[in-house]
């Protein structure tokens, strides 16, 4: 049975789904009804990825290759237009992570993170608690794919350049940076000595906080 949705007719694009967030963003366009490319370096992991998505009823080809080059992005077009006639999705999620931050943690922080994601869900196959995926936002890759659905479609075509944040059940619309404060020097440019002078009154009420809240664990 074709799939149908919101997304029935269009074509997309998602590099680096293979597996992970990818995987979950190219089943979720195809269950909507998109026919998806998938790119991957894994050759092995976007085969199979063809495979699932075509098994469920939708439709998919796979394009094997590293994102990067010029070659590769030609590649993925043309292997959009000549299996499926045209390109309306562009999902450009291959990459990977380099977490080493990890003198910056607290061990009560590192302890909390590996307890929720590495005990909560894999190892012994229980859904998260409702604390992680409401309060911290923790999930997994299928949670997110949604968002990219809706972004992927008409009902989402004035959204442009916006930072939208999803895991777990939260989903929310980050603020941009923009100018809160604005005072000009007379010429000559700011000293230490002049931004002293202004900082406490003209500044300092409107400095902000940055980033996220996270409430303490039950
Ligand atoms: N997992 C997270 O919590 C998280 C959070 C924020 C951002 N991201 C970003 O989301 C993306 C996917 O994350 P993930 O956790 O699913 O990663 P993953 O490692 O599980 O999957 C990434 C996939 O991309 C493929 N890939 C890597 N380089 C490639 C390239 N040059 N060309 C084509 N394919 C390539 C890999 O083979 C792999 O199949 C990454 O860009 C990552 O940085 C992930």
């Amino acid at each position: 049975m074709a799939a149908q949705g919101r997304l029935n007719g269009k074509v997309a694009i998602v590099t680096g789904s293979g597996r992970g967030l990818g995987l979950a963003y190219a089943e979720r366009l195809a269950a909507e009804g998109a026919a998806v490319v998938v790119n991957d370096i894994d050759a092995g992991t976007a085969e199979a990825a063809v495979k699932s998505i075509t098994a469920a009823g939708g439709s998919a080809v796979a394009e094997v290759g590293a994102v990067g080059s010029t070659q590769t992005a030609e590649a993925l077009v043309g292997r959009a237009v000549a299996s499926f006639g045209r390109l309306d999705i562009l999902v450009t999620n291959a990459g990977f992570l380099r977490d080493t931050v990890l003198w910056k943690m607290t061990d009560e922080d590192f302890d909390s993170v590996v307890n929720v994601h590495l005990r909560g869900t894999v190892a012994r196959g229980e859904a998260l608690p409702p604390f992680a995926r409401r309060e911290l936002g923790f999930g997994a890759p299928g949670d997110v794919a949604g968002l990219v659905a809706f972004l992927a479609s008409g009902e989402a075509a004035g959204v442009t350049g916006q930072a939208v944040g999803i895991g777990g059940d939260r989903l929310t619309l980050w603020s941009h940076p923009a100018e809160a404060v604005v005072r000009f020097a007379d010429g000559d440019g700011w000293s230490p000595d002049a931004i002293a002078a202004q900082w406490q009154q003209a500044f300092a009420p409107f400095l902000q906080p940055v980033g996220q809240h996270f409430p303490e664990a039950p």
